[in-house]
């Protein structure tokens, strides 16, 4: 068994008359036909409580996609219960039998799963048919592909011997089951907190984000299909609160592997202080929370490549990416020329529903997110310290649609230009040109996030100071290019400070902390 390093899953082009487009949009069709009945799956037996919620699409929040079952404390625990009786034969089993399974994932998602795991992700979550397939089927094959990679070079890390010594270093999963909170943001990121766990062979309680449920069901057939057995991976939909109460009181409790909010993710780790005399081991914290992404721009920088980044950036996926610009730093010799040319680029983002494959912007995920967006808007119109220069309409009727919305402001501490949004607003402030060196202070100091970053300049000197002040504002930096896209096995993604604990998504640092390696020396 040798996995050699995997090529990226190639990015499907959606051409028009393309046999990628004509089964995607038949496919979209049949599910807009369908109303699901989505249950939640324990032990692999489906479960049904009849306390249903409905799904819609956020592009059109009149259609019904289906129904799924809310569950209730009582379903927690069956899931650890089915997660704890599945264990042992899991841990036991070679983790190049684990490794098949997942290639064999890979491989159902590159073929026969692809063309719905998009449309489920395009119409739950309204992603434009280019963000999902760079999401829910290329990311994903890769993350599955890199990560039997990255597995069978950590089994392979041994220590030294020596004649009449034999020392090894036997990689246990954790001691117990770990739990999986995942966001709506990107069905990748959904299946990869799961499955990376479950791949150095662990047992794991998913619960993902409720917007998010719709493509999460097609992820477990998919898993089912590649030979997950029944119990490694059980999947519930409860609410946060309920779910916390009973995992997070748990003795077998062993790990958390989360994408969310800063916010939950510290109460999280506050009650996980709280009961750590519960548990058998401590167990794995493991998040990536927040952002406020930036883009700075030197004096020296090409005009053309900032616009694209500030446009692309903050606006692809309606900024919904953990890794999109919010805040912007222009230079005042290079700012008219950029924001012109960011608008230039606005007019051609026609917004509507996913399946027009025209629209670049769709809706944002619900109501919440549209309201506090709405909000942030309407603060801007009304201050005289912020001028918005391009979109700032919102509309609700149909769907969650917010236009893309730039702000400018001189205070470099406008609310925007601090506050998480998470929305297609993205806040510029234009500075003296020759204070470059102050405004990297600036980038540095004005969030407490640190996930993504870009600096734009031609001149080296400018890219150095910048790679040097700002080596702590990102776990991942951007010279020249926008601040997002990272691709998995290129670029690992994470942020520390209030961004998270910056385990690199996809890669070795991640997979390291689900396993709790024993060192065994025998002698002859
Ligand atoms: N890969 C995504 C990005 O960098 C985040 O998961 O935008």
């Amino acid at each position: 068994f040798n996995v050699p390093v995997p090529i990226n899953e190639p990015v499907k082009g959606y051409a028009p008359n393309s046999p990628e487009r004509t089964e995607l949009l038949k496919t979209l069709k049949e599910l807009k036909q369908q109303e699901r009945d989505i249950p939640m799956h324990i032990g692999g037996q489906e479960v049904r409580t009849g306390n249903t919620q409905r799904i819609s699409p956020p592009h059109d929040h009149q259609h019904t996609l289906g129904y799924f079952h809310d569950g209730a404390a009582e379903h927690v625990q069956q899931a650890i219960d089915a997660a704890l009786a599945a264990r042992p034969q899991w841990a036991e089993l070679p983790w190049e039998q684990r490794a098949a399974i997942f290639l064999k994932a890979a491989d159902l998602l590159a073929g026969p799963y692809r063309a719905r795991i998009n449309a489920a992700t395009m119409l739950g979550q309204s992603k434009n048919c280019f963000q999902a397939e760079i999401d829910a089927a290329c990311e994903l094959i890769d993350f599955f592909r890199f990560n039997v990679h990255f597995m069978q070079e950590l089994y392979r890390q041994q220590p030294q011997s020596q004649p009449g010594m034999w020392n090894r270093l036997e990689h246990r999963p954790l001691e117990g089951f770990v739990f999986a909170l995942t966001p709506f943001n990107f069905t990748s990121i959904a299946a990869n907190l799961p499955s990376s766990a479950a791949m150095m062979g662990n047992v794991v309680v998913w619960k993902p984000a409720n917007t998010q449920i719709y493509s999460a069901q097609v992820l477990m057939e998919l898993f089912k299909e590649a030979g997950v057995p029944d119990g490694v991976i059980n999947l519930v939909y409860v609410d946060g609160p309920t779910a916390g109460e009973v995992i997070f009181n748990h003795p077998d409790f062993a790990g958390i592997h989360f994408t969310g909010s800063t916010g939950v993710f510290q109460n999280i780790w506050k009650t996980i202080g709280q009961n750590i005399h519960k548990y058998k081991s401590y167990p794995r914290i493991v998040g990536e929370t927040g952002g406020k992404d930036f883009i700075v721009a030197h004096h020296t920088a090409h005009a053309k490549a900032v616009a694209v980044g500030i446009s692309r950036g903050a606006f692809e996926y309606q900024g919904q990416k953990c890794s999109a610009a919010s805040r912007v730093y222009l230079p005042s010799n290079l700012a008219d020329e950029i924001l012109g040319y960011v608008k230039e680029d606005l007019k051609s983002f026609k917004m509507g529903d996913v399946e027009d494959f025209s629209n670049f912007i769709n809706a944002v995920i619900d109501e919440r997110s549209f309201d506090k967006l709405a909000k942030y808007i309407d603060g801007a119109k009304a201050d005289p310290n912020a001028e918005i220069v391009a979109g700032g309409n919102y509309d609700k009727s149909k769907g969650y649609f917010i236009e893309p919305t730039v702000i400018v402001t001189k205070d470099p501490k406008y609310v925007t230009m601090c506050e998480e949004l998470f929305g297609p607003v993205v806040t510029v402030h234009v500075y003296d040109a020759d204070k470059f060196e102050e405004t990297l202070e600036l980038v540095d100091t004005t969030s407490p996030y640190a996930l993504t970053g870009a600096v734009f300049a031609q001149d080296r000197y400018a890219i150095d100071l910048a790679s040097k002040k700002l080596v702590q504002a990102a776990g991942n930096f951007y010279i020249n290019d926008k601040p997002t896209g990272a691709v998995v096995g290129q670029q690992p993604f994470g942020g520390a400070r209030a961004s998270g604990t910056n385990d690199k998504a996809g890669s070795i640092l991640n997979l390291l902390r689900w396993v709790s390696p024993r060192a065994i020396k025998e002698t002859f």
